[in-house]
């Protein structure tokens, strides 16, 4: 079983979109073990998107990910780490396949709706980042066991 940070950006929560998007995370069998609605400081998104310092689109998605607010969800499931960034769709919403998030509400790159750690590695950290060890929880669900073996 794994865990991944998912990050709802601004334009979801501005377009009314938390509902729909948690909706296909919560279809396609993923748990919900953590999640809260919170305001991105300039210094968390500078340690959340670190890698890309530097790069020109840098600037922009700080400015944009600490705009609003954004739904910060913990997912937890098999395989959840690739589940949820194929759930998700492409970077670019132009190139996302229809039936994603990102290929069904978004055509923009700037814009596109979700965050989710791109490896496991990823995924740990990210997850430290946003949520206390506590805001994390343990628990089954009675359908756990007709969505993985
Ligand atoms: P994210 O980290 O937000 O889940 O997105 P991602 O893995 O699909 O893409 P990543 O390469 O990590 O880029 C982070 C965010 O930066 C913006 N971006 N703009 N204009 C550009 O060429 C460009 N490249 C990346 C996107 O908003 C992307 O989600
Ligand atoms: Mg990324």
């Amino acid at each position: 079983m794994q865990r991944t940070l998912v990050l709802l950006k601004p334009d979801a929560v501005q377009r009314g979109l938390i509902g729909p998007i948690i909706s296909r995370l919560e279809r396609r069998g993923l748990k919900i073990v953590g999640m809260k609605l919170m305001q991105v400081s300039e210094e968390l998104a500078y340690r959340h998107y670190g890698e890309h310092e530097g790069k020109p689109f840098f600037p922009p998605l700080i400015s944009f990910i600490t705009s609003g607010p954004i739904v910060a969800i913990a997912i937890e499931g098999a395989e959840a780490v690739d589940v949820v960034r194929t759930t998700m769709g492409a970077t670019k919403p132009a190139e996302s396949t229809p039936g994603s998030i990102r290929g069904d509400f978004g055509v923009d790159i700037g814009r596109n709706l979700i965050h989710g750690s791109d490896s496991i590695e990823s995924a740990e950290r990210e997850l430290a980042l946003f949520f206390s060890e506590d805001e994390l929880l343990d628990y089954s669900r009675a359908t756990d066991p007709w969505i993985a073996e």
